[in-house]
């Protein structure tokens, strides 16, 4: 409602403007929303108080965690974040399409950097008690070669503070890093990874779960071979995904040509397939966080019937404002009760 108000007047303004001063706003709008009803999940070791979460790219800095956890999200997941802070591209480097209920991005991963980021997440007062992930890229300037060095920085920085990490390898703005989904590359990182945390649990005691976020851009007989070596590098979960560079939905639309990734309505299908396949090949075996497309709750059920435990938003918000997060937790509440009848 109090969304549905301010939404013309932010879209005036432009879309990175209107983002920043929308986050700013979260913590108001957290006042007029009512707790959700608990949806528990369990997945990826940890209990997540209800499916829908928070994508990454809206809180890149952590900045307003406390806000966004009392819009009723079961999870949010922060970030990306860098190891080194790095401006990302110029703007403008977002743009809406709003016939198509879609944005462009290029941000590039700007970053405040891994150190200024957990002194940001330091400062949250957790008053909601939900799981908080952060998405980590690498440098702009790291070469592939040293690709896992940057992964490996932000996942020792973040670990004390953090219940699972997502190793970003598909943002389409960062030039060269969705080759690192190409099989070698990916086993190779994934067991520098998997080591990295052996050490890092023994060090602190307890485990932080490690997801990976992939492209909606991939082949059937690509999206296959990741789930194999996800499987062998002990991952966690796999986020199916990111932003497509695809343009199908929107060619007709002023902003279509603009470079970058596209989110919202127009990737749904794209990244729902993803999920089918990878669910298909994985059999439950690694959980799936579906995000992509999200702009009611029947889109949200239409993910966890293609095989994934957790779903995530964020474009949607932007077109929806934060009753979509209730809507979606809703959708899929009345989903597991038929579920569960029908299965007694
Ligand atoms: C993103 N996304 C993203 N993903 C990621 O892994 N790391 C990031 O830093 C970002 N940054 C980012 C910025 C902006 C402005 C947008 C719109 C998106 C991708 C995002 O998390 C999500 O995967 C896609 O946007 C698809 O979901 P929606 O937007 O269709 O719900």
């Amino acid at each position: 409602m109090l969304y549905a108000l301010a939404r013309p007047l932010l879209f005036t303004l432009d879309p990175e403007t209107a983002h920043n001063a929308a986050l700013r706003f979260a913590g108001l709008a957290g006042l007029f929303t009512p707790q959700p009803p608990p949806c528990p999940v369990h997945a990826m070791g940890l209990d997540f108080p209800n499916p829908v979460g928070l994508a990454a790219g809206l809180d890149k800095h952590a900045e307003h965690a406390d806000a966004l956890a009392g819009l009723g999200f079961g999870f949010l997941e922060l970030g990306g974040v860098t190891p080194r802070p790095q401006p990302g591209n110029p703007r403008p480097r977002l743009f809406r399409i709003p016939d198509a209920r879609a944005i462009i991005n290029r941000y590039g991963l700007n970053s405040v950097g891994v150190d200024a980021f957990v002194v940001n997440l330091l400062k949250r007062k957790k008053e909601r008690k939900i799981v908080v992930g952060v998405n980590i890229g690498k440098n702009k300037d790291t070469p592939n070669e040293r690709a896992a060095d940057d992964y490996e920085i932000c996942l020792e920085k973040l670990y004390p503070h953090v219940d699972y990490v997502t190793l970003n390898i598909s943002s389409p703005n960062t030039a060269g890093l969705r080759d690192l989904q190409e099989s070698k590359l990916l086993s190779e990182l994934l067991r520098k990874i998997h080591a990295k945390r052996e050490r890092l649990r023994d060090r602190h005691g307890h485990s932080v779960a490690v997801a990976l976020k992939i492209a909606p851009d991939l082949a059937d007989a690509e999206i296959r071979d990741m789930a194999a070596v996800a499987r062998r590098g002990k991952i966690d979960g796999i986020v199916a995904t990111n932003t497509t560079v695809s343009r199908a939905g929107v060619e007709s639309q002023p902003e279509a040509f603009q470079t970058g990734g596209l989110s919202g309505a127009p990737l749904r299908e794209r990244s729902t397939r993803v999920l089918r396949i990878l669910s298909e090949e994985l059999k439950g075996e690694i959980p799936l966080i579906g995000v992509g497309g999200i702009l009611s709750g029947a889109d949200a059920v239409e993910k966890i019937d293609a095989g994934a435990t957790l779903v995530q938003v964020y474009t949607g918000l932007i077109y929806r404002g934060p009753e979509l997060i209730s809507e979606c937790i809703s959708a899929c509440l009345a989903k597991s009760r038929t579920a569960n009848t029908a299965s007694r």
